[in-house]
């Protein structure tokens, strides 16, 4: 029985992923909206979330979108309108990341020049940039890996030595700080992301940040243009965390029935998936881009509500495993951050680790990045990606292991996963 019952605090088993954020009062307030039809695409919701996002911010227009994809996509085609920003022009981006950041570069026409990571931080290496810009570099984009701030004064500065527009990517990052401010207001226009694995989460949602006006009145217009996602789209969003929450997550590791469900009403479009197959081939998917329907913009402000407890969390978690882990194998990252979406360490033997800790514990730890062009089965040639072209992101890719901050973590938890760990560092 307890071999299968690895209960945490909402049921299911120890797990980085699996709807992390999601609470009792999100699961609720989906279900109180999956009876409210009549609120699911418009709404004053929308507004609310892109004022609060503001204030919290200090930044004069927020405008959402219904993912982080959408979101800088409707930035670079504003960009294209706005800065003159042509097909073809290349978009520095890191290496070690995901396609859905490299994705929105090629939809727009623009093409992805990889830039190397630093080996410590995962973040672009300021000195590759400087070795790789060319004559068609036009902007930009710093990921904050992790949540880890990017060397901002220094790549701010080599932007403006070289005319670059520079973009942030917030994906991991909503509430870090770089320099005692927060990340999303260190360049021309940020975006975040609510999609199932970040800081907060609405299933999908994301959100583009800026001072400047012609370029917020550019991403309105990309908002009105793009629509709203269809009905069923917004329903699947919203039996994620019910189904989640009731059916999948207490019978996870039950004969596997749980995790059978989750394929089954994937496969079904029950649920949706968080990458669909197209985007590892650098296709768009048709619910991209577009905007953030009311019914998600309600579950995101119920999330953001809660960021300064999820964030407080983090950090203790967070603290917790710097303090067992230091005098161990394991690689720790720097001490850099007010919020670590997850923690990475690096260890030669990383990937046996997940492994392990999965198949003989029922820990599921994270794999972010097992790949310079994650998930694994992303087409490297659609991506433009050669081999080769980021050596520290491809050796990142082969000894890096997340562990969970996620509010759903107990100390507990976190006790068994630094017991585990400790038991297999040789
Ligand atoms: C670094 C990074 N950038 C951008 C995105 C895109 O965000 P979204 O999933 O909301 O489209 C993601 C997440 O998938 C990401 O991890």
């Amino acid at each position: 029985m307890s071999k299968y019952f690895k209960f945490t605090r909402r049921g299911g088993p120890i797990s980085i992923s699996l709807s992390p954020n999601v609470e009792k009062d999100d699961v609720k307030l989906a279900l109180n909206l999956i009876i409210r039809p009549w609120l699911w695409k418009r709404g004053k919701a929308i507004n609310n979330l892109e004022d609060k996002f503001k204030k919290y911010l200090g930044v004069k227009y927020a405008v959402s979108f219904n993912s982080g994809r959408s979101a800088f996509y409707a930035i670079l085609k504003a960009l294209k309108e706005v800065d003159g920003l042509k097909n073809g022009d290349n978009v520095a981006l890191q290496a070690f990341t995901c396609n859905a950041s490299i994705n929105p570069v090629l939809w727009a026409g623009l093409k992805p020049l990889y830039i190397d990571c630093n080996e410590n931080d995962f973040n672009i290496s300021a000195e590759d940039l400087k070795k790789k810009i060319n004559v068609k570099t036009r902007a930009v984009i710093v990921q904050h890996t992790f949540g880890l701030p990017a060397d901002m004064d220094n790549i701010r500065a080599i932007c403006a030595e070289n005319n670059l527009i520079l973009i942030e990517d917030c994906a991991h990052s909503l509430g870090a700080e770089y320099n005692g401010v927060k990340v999303g207001s260190h360049s021309k226009v940020a975006f975040f992301s609510f999609s199932r694995d970040k800081i907060i989460s609405s299933v999908y949602g994301g959100m583009a940040v800026t001072n400047d006006p012609s370029l917020a009145d550019k991403l309105r217009q990309a908002q009105d243009e793009f629509g709203m996602p269809n009905s069923l789209w917004v329903l699947q969003q919203l039996l994620h965390p019910i189904l989640l929450y009731y059916i999948i997550l207490p019978v996870y590791n039950f004969l596997d029935l749980g995790k059978i469900f989750l394929i089954l009403s994937q496969w079904l479009h029950i649920l949706s998936k968080a990458v669909h197959w197209k985007e590892k081939r650098g296709q768009r998917p048709d619910y991209f881009p577009k905007a953030l329907p009311n019914a998600l913009a309600v579950m995101a402000i119920n999330q953001f509500e809660k960021l300064g407890n999820f964030n407080n969390h983090r950090r203790k978690i967070t603290d917790y495993y710097y303090e067992n882990l230091k005098d161990t194998e394991f690689i720790l990252p720097p001490k850099l951050s007010s919020v670590f979406l997850r923690f990475t360490i690096k260890h030669q033997k990383a990937h046996e680790i997940i492994y392990k800790a999965w198949h003989k514990q029922n820990i599921l730890l994270g794999d972010w990045y097992t790949t310079p062009i994650a998930p694994f089965d992303t087409k490297l040639e659609q991506m433009h990606y050669k081999i080769g072209v980021c050596p520290n992101a491809e050796k990142l890719a082969k000894m890096t292991l997340n562990l969970p901050t996620h509010i759903n973590i107990s100390q507990k938890d976190a006790e068994r996963i630094i017991k585990f760990l400790k038991k297999n560092e040789n």
